[in-house]
């Protein structure tokens, strides 16, 4: 599986997206459209960014009863997309109704990633409020476990914790690592970062990058710098 560099296209309008890609040429980054874009616009913004050559990461984050979340990924699927997600905190059986969802008629599929806990949720508040009486850190791997053994691709996680996934779950499943920033660059609201490089080093597969990309004067010279250091 080859390593990429995956875009967070974080806006609220189409204008704003296409203003965005306009500025990349021949160079088509594999970009992460969230549920703001995506509740805002709808399915067509997928049809179209996919139609101008991206791959994409639909990130929407899905958790419902495993009947629900298999048909909702039957028409995410067949929107082309690359890549999307479910909460592992599902269960096993709703991981698996998404895989099955996914499976489109040539028997290919999207790539499907879980998350085990956000990265807003403290150890502190998964207790107290989630009743989750285990450290953060073990809950994480056992839900990545979980996924792993649901038949998924891999998670999304901190490319600190992208060594112990690899450990438990496999070096070929997926570790796609948000929380990317440039040395010296700003950290915004991202409290642990690494740079593209130490990302590499740590083993994830897949960094999410989105405003030290999206807010850049030059945003294509940025993504080119963060292909060199992450991908080599
Ligand atoms: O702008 P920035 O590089 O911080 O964007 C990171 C992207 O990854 C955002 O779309 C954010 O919602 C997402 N993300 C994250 N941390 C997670 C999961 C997703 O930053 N644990």
């Amino acid at each position: 599986m080859g390593k990429d560099v995956i875009v967070a296209c974080d806006f609220s309008s189409a204008a704003e997206v296409y203003k965005f890609l306009d500025h990349f040429g021949e160079e088509k980054p594999f970009v992460k459209i969230g549920m703001e874009l995506y509740y805002a616009e709808g399915p067509q913004i997928v049809r179209e960014i996919k139609k101008r050559g991206h791959k994409i990461f639909l990130d929407l984050k899905l958790h419902d009863i495993p009947n629900t979340v298999g048909k909702a990924m039957k028409v995410l699927s067949s929107l082309d997309i690359d890549m999307c997600n479910v909460h592992a905190a599902g269960t096993a059986d709703m991981m698996r109704a998404a895989l099955e969802g996914l499976k489109r008629s040539d028997g290919s599929r999207p790539l499907l990633i879980a998350v085990t806990q956000l990265t807003s949720t403290t150890e502190e508040k998964m207790q107290a409020e989630l009743l989750i009486d285990r450290p953060l850190s073990e809950v994480v791997a056992a839900y990545a476990k979980l996924s792993a053994s649901a038949g998924l691709d891999g998670v999304v996680c901190s490319p600190l914790e992208a060594g112990t996934v690899h450990e438990n779950c496999g070096k070929g499943f997926l570790t796609v690592t948000p929380g990317v920033r440039f040395a010296g660059g700003e950290k915004g609201d991202q409290a642990r970062v690494t740079t593209p490089e130490k990302a590499r080093e740590l083993g994830s597969d897949y960094i999410v990058v989105g405003r030290p990309i999206t807010q850049a004067d030059d945003p294509v010279e940025a993504y080119k710098r963060c292909v060199k250091e992450f991908v080599g």
